[in-house]
Order: structure tokens, then C-alpha cells, then sequence
């Protein structure tokens, strides 16, 4: 029987680029609620998606030369793979495109204008183009003499505007009673005050709700002029993705209210003013709580894609595997506080943390049993007492509660603490027990085994209890204990310290985080550039040549990171034809193996014969945004080589590499 449900959900992320490590935050944060809860025995309900509308799409699309629907696709592929990547197992990922969302945004569009609660007028103000937001003159900020946006410091424009507007000061009265009546709505706490004095009790401005100056987005049904603006279609995704409005919303009957929406501190307004006002003109219930949790900071800067400064997950979950980037997450710092991301400090948490204690305790406690026991679990000697591990026992038997009484506020990191103090706790037991000493005396082999039993129940312990956390290193240390009873791996097994059965039969494995030499791994993360070498002044006629071949200018050194962003897979070519009106380009379907097929145009017409490469593997990049090239879609680029005289040849592989398998 389940205790209810458990509706969270993560903010709909803007594909403009590809998510990095601030998004993969949240998600994170969201998949390892959902789990736990699960494992509690919740009926729980986890959403995500991407917000996919608005102008600076639009924008970008076009910089690259493609629709945005193409724009956005790409990204969201990219998206859901680092998603799978960090093992996030979201129940439903909705993008404000899909029809199933814009059709109810248009409903409760229309809903709100024919109850009076928007009206058109015209908007004037400032606004940024970036960040889609209008400011105030007071909201500016003055750079040598340039109004600028207050959040991403770029320059603002004047602008004025036919928009729809909502009559957000009608519920302002409404809305500062709920939120002064219901004190977990806005957690953490100072997030509620600073609502309240900062933009409800002054008094609120009407949401201008529609734009016409661009496209990219819901139009308004009885208005096409116009688009909903951002935030009554990105907010609706939390109830649009339950079926609300549909004639099959049984999810939404059943979820709905959400437990609580995760967001960033950055948009807590509009979960908390915009969005409770919204919920309430529908006559629905608002969500039980909205958590804003802080940022991840690079220096003191917010990390973001229109910064520039951002980390991404993938080159450190392909060195490290996600449960250890997940663990550093949500330990370092704590839900709702800002905390800085550096190579440095994860790679340091993780040797002492992952490598040092949790480590150091699965592996020192199999190999005694191993040595001491043949590698069966000892059964509890009740005729030897065994006074010293009292503690440990009790406050092991009571780790649950801890944990799940920090979880309830949210708290990972502490929840985490908590279990890293139990196994803390084994360490320093294992330091004054000493079952080295023990073991060198038959006499005491009945209190070694009640010490030795004790740590490996402990360990059972902290594995079902990280899972949630760290999602794959529960079964490591399952397999490591030899421990095959499912039944021992729920929650409800942790009611009561000592059921794992005596007698199973512990396997060394491999050590579960190997200790790493950070030095080396931040040079490998994070290379330094060497100095630049001074460059040999080429030949005049070596330079022509090269501009014949027009061989592009290559900065001196790069990232790693930004090296690891781009995606080499093996592709085998299924067809090849030439592409009328083109004397260039060839289109090849290729084929990815479990990745699937796509098309890509390139430009070596000239040096090979289409029939002749079917069957061939080639190697292209796969992540590349779609290009439109002579008129269709390129979905990637294939590489080659210049030779000699000036001929495109194609880069293959050695035998044996299956279709799909990444290069580099
Ligand atoms: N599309 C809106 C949200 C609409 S929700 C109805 C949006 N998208 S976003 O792509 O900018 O994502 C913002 C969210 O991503 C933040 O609120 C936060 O959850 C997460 N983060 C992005 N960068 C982050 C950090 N540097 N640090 C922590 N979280 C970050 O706003």
C-alpha cells in the first residue's frame, strides 16, 4: 500500500544550448527525491521537460541556419542523453511544442481573457533580448552610460509594444494572505519575506502575457498577432503534462497538487506571484511547496550558457561514472545556499568520501570476513557481548529516520552527512576493535564475528540508504556482500538492525571509488595551457598554398571540455547519391547502430563516386545542430582529410568497430 502520491517536478530549461552541470543540478536534486521517496513507499510522479518558445530561439535558430523546431530538437536529444547519462529517471518529459501542451496553453488563454483576467494595452519598457525580460528604469543598471540588464549585464532597449496584459493586482490581497497563512508554500523561509516585501506588498505590476514582435511561440486563438509570452506556457507544462483540460486527465486527478516544484532562486517570483495567481483564476489548488535552491557558482559568477562559464557533466561522468558528480551534488552544498563547482573540490570530496570512507569500509569489512571467516557472514554470538558497537548499532538502527526526517525538508546534503556519520562511526569502530588483534586469538572469534557482523550490516544500511543518491553503487556493495534477498534491499528491511542473514558468502569486487590522484586528474580535466609556441614565420609561397586550401585558423590550445563536447560516432553508409543542383555535395544516409540512422550532406562530390561508398564506415560528428544545406537538412558532418594535392578523402576505421561506437 502506498502512502500517497508525490508529484515533483524540475523548471522546463531553455534548449538555447546544451544543459550543463546548474541544470543537471536540479534534475538531479528532483531524481533523487523521487527516489527516495519511492523507496519509502511513495506513489511518486516526476516530471522534467525544455521550455522551447520565445525570441532568443528564434534568434539562434536562425544564426545557425535552421527552423527552431530543428534548433530545439537537437538540443533536446542531447538533453535527454545526459539525463540517461546521470541516471535520471524522470516519468515524463514534456516540451512546450508538443500540441498536447499548446492546445490547453491556448485554452486557459482564452479561459483568462473571456473571465476579464487579460486585457490588451500596450507595453513600454526596457527590455534585454537575452534573458526575454522587460526592465523598469529603477531595475537597470548603468554602465558607462548604457542602461544595462541587472541579471546578465548586457545592454537593454526601449520598447513599446501590443500586449495582453494580466490583472495580477486583483489577487495580490489573496495571495499575501496564502502565502502568510501557509509557511512551508515558499521554502526556504527568507524566500517568502522577499517576496512579500519586494513585490507583493508594494504592490504588483499586471504581467504583460503576449508578445508580436516575434513568432517562435503559442499563438493567441482569437488574436494571431499574438503570442503567449513565456510564462503562462512554460508554467502551464506542470499541469498540461498531467492532462489537464483533456478529457483523459486521470494524472492530473491523481497528482495533482504537486508536492513541490524545484526551482532556482533566479525564478521564484514567477513560481510563487505569477504562477499561485494563475492556478487560482483556474479555481485549482496551488502546488503544496515551492523549494528555490541556490546556484552553482563558477568564481562568483552564476554559471550560465549566455556567460559563456559553464561546466558540463559528460567528460566527468565518462571519467568518474554519475553516481560520483550525483554524490558531490547534492553533499556540497546545502539545498537552497549557493556553492561553487570546481574540478578541485569534487575530485577531493571524492577520495575522501567516496574513496577513503565508504570505500575504504565496504572493502575492509568483506576482505575481514574473507580472511576471518572464509568469506561467510558470521552469525550474532549472543553468548559474547559485545559492548563497544552499542552505540553503533542503535544509532545505525536509527539512521533511516535521520535520513528521511532531512529528506522531508529537503536537505540532501545533511541527509548525506548523516549517513557519512554512521560511516564514520564504522571506520573509527573498525580503528578500536582492532579485529586484526582479535583474529590472532581463537578465544575471540565469537566477539570478531559479532564486530565483523555488525560492520556488515552497517554497510547493508548505508547501501539501501545512499541509493537514492547514488543510484548504481547500491548494487556493487549488494554484490560485494554476497547479499542475493531483494527483500533485504527495501526500506522496510531497515526496521531493524541485524537481518542480514548469516552465512552468505561476501566477493571481493573491485574497489567501488578508487582512489585518485587529484593532481593528475585536475591536469587531465582541466589541462593547462602550455605557453604558445612562437610562430615560424611560413614561406610567402607555403602561405598561399595554404590559403588555396583554406585551412582554418586553430586557437593555439583548447579546453578539454570543449573538446569532449563534440560527438564522433562511426557511421556505417547505408546510401549515397548526389544531390541535384549541386556539383558539391553528396547525401549520405548513414546508419548508427542502436542510434539510429540520419542524413548528412557533404561536400566531396568531386572526389568519389556515391555507389562506391555504400557499405563503408565513416566517422561524423552526431551532435552538431542541423544545418540546412541547398535546401536540406544536414544532421551532422563527416570528416575527412585534406591529402596532398588538395583532395577530400574520407576518415574510416580499422576493422571490428561496430556502427554507432564513439570516436575519440
Ligand atoms: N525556462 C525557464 C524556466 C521555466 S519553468 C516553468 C528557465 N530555464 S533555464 O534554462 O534558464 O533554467 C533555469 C533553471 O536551471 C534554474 O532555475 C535552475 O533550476 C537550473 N540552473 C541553471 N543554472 C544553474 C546554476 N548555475 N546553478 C543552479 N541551478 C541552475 O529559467
Amino acid at each position: 500500500m502506498s502512502k500517497g502520491t508525490y508529484y515533483i517536478t524540475t523548471p522546463i530549461y531553455y534548449p538555447s544550448g546544451n544543459m550543463h552541470i546548474g541544470h543537471t543540478y536540479t534534475t538531479v536534486a528532483a531524481d533523487a527525491m523521487t527516489r527516495f521517496k519511492r523507496l519509502t513507499g511513495w506513489d511518486t510522479y516526476f516530471l522534467t521537460g525544455t521550455d522551447e518558445h520565445g525570441q532568443k530561439i528564434e534568434r539562434k535558430a536562425a544564426e545557425a541556419g535552421v527552423t527552431p523546431q530543428a534548433y530545439v530538437d537537437a538540443i533536446v536529444a542531447n538533453t535527454q542523453e545526459l539525463w540517461k547519462l546521470m541516471e535520471i529517471e524522470y516519468d515524463d518529459f514534456i516540451r512546450t511544442t508538443q500540441e498536447r501542451h499548446q492546445k490547453i496553453v491556448q485554452q486557459i488563454f482564452r479561459r483568462f481573457y473571456e473571465q476579464g483576467d487579460i486585457y490588451k494595452s500596450a507595453y513600454e519598457g526596457l527590455y534585454c533580448t537575452p534573458c526575454e525580460s522587460f526592465w523598469t528604469p529603477t531595475q537597470v543598471v548603468e554602465k558607462d552610460g548604457v542602461k544595462c540588464c541587472p541579471d546578465c549585464g548586457r545592454p537593454v532597449e526601449a520598447m513599446q509594444e501590443e500586449s495582453y496584459f494580466f490583472r495580477m493586482s486583483k489577487y495580490q490581497d489573496w495571495l499575501i494572505d496564502y502565502i502568510e497563512t501557509h509557511p512551508d508554500f515558499i521554502q526556504p523561509a527568507k524566500r517568502a519575506n522577499e517576496m512579500l516585501n519586494n513585490f507583493l506588498r508594494p504592490g504588483l505590476q499586471d504581467l504583460c502575457v503576449s508578445r508580436t514582435s516575434f513568432k517562435w511561440g503559442v499563438p493567441v486563438d482569437f488574436d494571431d498577432k499574438h503570442v503567449v509570452y513565456v510564462w503562462i506556457d512554460a508554467l502551464s507544462n506542470y499541469i498540461t503534462a498531467l492532462g489537464y483540460g483533456t478529457d483523459h486527465d486521470e494524472l492530473f486527478r491523481k497528482y495533482w497538487p504537486a508536492d513541490v516544484h524545484l526551482v532556482g532562486k533566479e525564478i521564484v517570483r514567477f513560481h510563487t506571484i505569477y504562477w499561485p495567481i494563475m492556478l487560482h483564476a483556474l479555481g485549482l489548488p496551488l502546488p503544496k511547496q515551492v523549494f528555490a535552491h541556490g546556484w552553482l557558482l563558477f568564481g562568483n559568477d552564476k554559471m550560465s550558457k549566455s556567460k559563456g562559464n559553464v561546466v558540463y557533466p559528460q567528460p566527468i561522468v565518462a571519467r568518474y561514472g554519475a553516481d560520483a558528480l550525483r554524490y558531490y551534488l547534492l553533499r556540497e552544498m546545502p539545498f537552497g545556499a549557493d556553492g561553487n563547482y570546481t574540478n578541485e573540490a569534487f575530485l577531493t570530496r571524492m577520495n575522501a568520501d567516496l574513496a577513503n570512507d565508504l570505500g575504504n569500509l565496504v572493502s575492509r569489512t568483506v576482505a575481514m570476513i574473507e580472511k576471518y571467516f572464509g568469506g561467510d557472514v558470521p552469525a550474532w554470538d549472543e553468548a559474547v557481548e559485545e559492548p563497544v558497537g552499542n552505540d553503533l548499532r542503535a544509532h545505525c538502527a536509527a539512521l533511516p529516520a535521520l535520513v528521511e526526517e532531512q529528506m522531508n525538508k529537503l536537505q540532501y546534503s545533511q541527509a548525506l552527512a548523516e549517513i557519512w556519520k554512521v560511516i564514520g562511526e564504522c571506520n573509527k569502530y573498525i580503528d578500536q576493535t582492532q579485529p586484526w588483534i582479535l583474529g590472532r586469538d581463537p578465544e575471540k572469534k565469537g566477539l570478531l564475528g559479532n564486530v565483523l557482523r555488525t560492520l556488515a550490516e552497517c554497510v547493508r544500511f548505508v547501501a539501501v540508504l545512499i541509493g537514492p543518491f547514488m543510484p548504481a553503487t547500491p548494487a556493487r556493495i549488494f554484490e560485494q556482500l554476497g547479499l542475493q534477498d531483494e527483500g533485504l534491499k527495501t526500506w522496510d528491511s531497515l526496521d531493524r538492525f541485524g537481518r542480514l542473514p548469516a552465512g552468505i558468502h561476501v566477493c571481493k569486487g573491485e574497489a567501488l571509488f578508487p582512489r585518485i590522484d587529484v593532481k593528475k586528474e585536475l591536469e587531465a580535466l582541466n589541462p593547462a595551457p602550455e605557453a604558445p609556441a612562437k610562430k615560424e614565420e611560413k614561406p610567402a609561397k607555403a602561405k598561399k598554398e595554404e590559403k588555396k586550401h583554406e585551412e582554418p585558423e586553430f586557437p593555439e590550445v583548447i579546453a578539454f571540455d570543449d573538446f569532449a563536447k563534440c560527438k564522433m560516432q562511426v557511421g556505417r553508409v547505408l546510401n549515397c547519391e548526389k544531390v541535384e543542383k549541386s556539383n558539391k555535395l553528396l547525401r549520405f544516409r548513414l546508419s548508427f547502430g542502436a542510434d539510429g540512422e540520419r542524413t548528412i550532406l557533404s561536400g566531396i562530390a568531386k572526389y568519389y563516386q556515391p555507389e562506391t561508398l555504400i557499405g563503408r564506415q565513416v566517422v561524423a560528428v552526431t551532435n552538431l545542430a542541423p544545418r540546412k544545406i541547398a535546401g536540406e537538412e544536414s544532421q551532422g558532418m563527416i570528416l575527412s582529410a585534406l591529402d596532398a594535392s588538395g583532395n577530400l578523402r574520407l576518415m574510416s576505421v580499422m576493422e571490428g568497430v561496430e556502427d554507432g561506437a564513439i570516436v575519440g
